[in-house]
């Protein structure tokens, strides 16, 4: 569950278009993350997609016809727009961006645009030519300038077997969208903030790496979570399998010298850091240039000490916060403390990878979180993302 969506009441929009059968796949969703939902249908959009089927994914009466209920239709819309807290409109057609850029309300959604107060996404989606239409440009742009969030279509194929921009945002950005507006603090504005995260690749051979079991999640999550609460983000990753956040600086690197070049580049600009990466800490004194031919003899590999980025960072600090990650399986409170000293850092997250339910590669994390002040704050097991936010609420008492 995540906290930003938790009791929060979402009005969803659904204009004409084939795109509206996703507006199910964000029901459910939006559904699974603790949110109310509430659906507006055009007429239109009632051909493409059932309104029993968002009926039932949102456990709420679908408003589709506009004299659905004649005598209660004036103050429907109102009612709706009232209890919006944030208002997404997904697909949005060339249409209804249209009328919501000229102020026109002839019909229950584009009236309930008109009469909420409630933050507004639109989410277009149609054919290409249509999209890039001059036209249709302007009115999202005017929609962009009244205030209105746009989140910009995909590229792909289009049902019309066109190939170009058009397609539906990805349900996930759409999502990233709405919690990006649910998320009430914004106390992390003005801040600039370095977070890592993954394994490093240390090279044997041009077909092999040595790594670790680092999935990049908790650092992603970190990554992100700053990124809601409005700090300016670079995330600095080893290879990962997982889509980095939206909205932050992906600075892409493989190795641990790679990883420490680029920290050590950002760190002047940056007021804190997590240091959330599994760094290796050897690679390969020698790295063979041919793939190494595999024979009868073992072979021996000599690994030689990679740089320690975060002991370098706490040497150097000035006036940033420093949050380094201690991964531990045993001895918790004396590793973690000992690495809080040695590299002179003001947080460090003693991370409890005993068991599988959390730490690497996990939804979910556990930990304790000790400041140099001797703030201990233990934090119980759960969602990466909200554990991400947790440590925030700690270390910003900080600042
Ligand atoms: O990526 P996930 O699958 O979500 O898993 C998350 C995690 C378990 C990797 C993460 O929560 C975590 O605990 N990261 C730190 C893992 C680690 O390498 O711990 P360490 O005790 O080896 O290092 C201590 C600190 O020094 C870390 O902040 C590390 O980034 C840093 N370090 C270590 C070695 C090195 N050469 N340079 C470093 O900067």
């Amino acid at each position: 569950m995540n906290s930003s969506f938790t009791g929060k009441n979402i009005l969803l929009g659904i204009s004409g278009g084939i795109a509206a059968y996703k507006a199910a796949d964000l029901t459910s969703r939006l559904i699974k993350l603790g949110s109310n939902v509430k659906v507006v249908m055009t007429k239109n959009a009632t051909r493409f997609i059932h309104p029993l089927t968002l009926e039932s994914l949102s456990g709420n009466q679908v408003y589709h016809d506009t004299f659905q209920s004649t005598e209660r239709y004036d103050i429907e819309h109102i009612a709706l727009a009232k209890w919006a807290d944030v208002f997404v409109i997904a697909p949005a057609t060339a249409n209804v961006i249209g009328k919501a850029a000229c102020g026109i309300a002839d019909d229950l959604l584009s009236t309930t645009i008109l009469a909420t107060e409630a933050k507004t996404i639109f989410a277009p989606a149609m054919n290409t030519v249509m999209y890039q239409k001059r036209v249709v440009q302007d009115n999202l742009k005017k929609l962009e300038d009244f205030g209105y969030v746009i989140i910009p279509p995909g590229k792909g194929r289009l049902a019309c077997g066109d190939w170009g921009e058009g397609k539906l945002a990805d349900v996930d950005d759409i999502i990233s969208a709405l919690e990006e507006i649910l998320w009430e603090k914004k106390d992390l504005v003005g801040k600039r903030i370095l977070v890592t995260a993954g394994p490093t690749n240390e090279t044997i051979d041009p077909v092999r790496f040595i790594s670790n079991r680092s999935s990049g999640k908790m650092g992603y999550a970190i990554a992100k979570a700053c990124a809601i609460r409005g700090a300016t983000v670079d995330l600095v990753t080893g290879p990962t399998s997982i889509d980095p956040p939206k909205g932050v600086n992906i600075h892409s690197v493989e190795s641990a010298k790679e990883m420490y070049n680029t920290t050590i580049g950002l760190y002047s600009y940056s007021d804190i850091v997590f240091k959330a990466a599994a760094v290796a800490d050897y690679r390969v004194q020698e790295v063979a240039t041919d793939k190494i031919k595999k024979g009868s003899e073992p072979i021996t590999l000599k690994l030689e000490r990679n740089p320690d980025i975060l002991l370098e960072l706490g040497r150097t600090k000035k006036h940033q916060i420093l949050v380094g990650f201690a991964a531990e399986t045993q001895e918790l409170e004396q590793y973690a403390l000992r690495k809080l000293k040695d590299k002179n850092l003001d947080f460090i997250l003693a991370n409890d990878v005993s068991t599988k339910r959390s730490g690497f590669q996990s939804d979910f994390n556990q930990g304790i979180l000790y400041c140099i002040n001797g703030d201990v704050e233990t934090i119980p097991l759960m969602d990466k993302e909200d554990f991400a936010h947790r440590i925030i609420d700690e270390v910003i008492k900080y600042i």
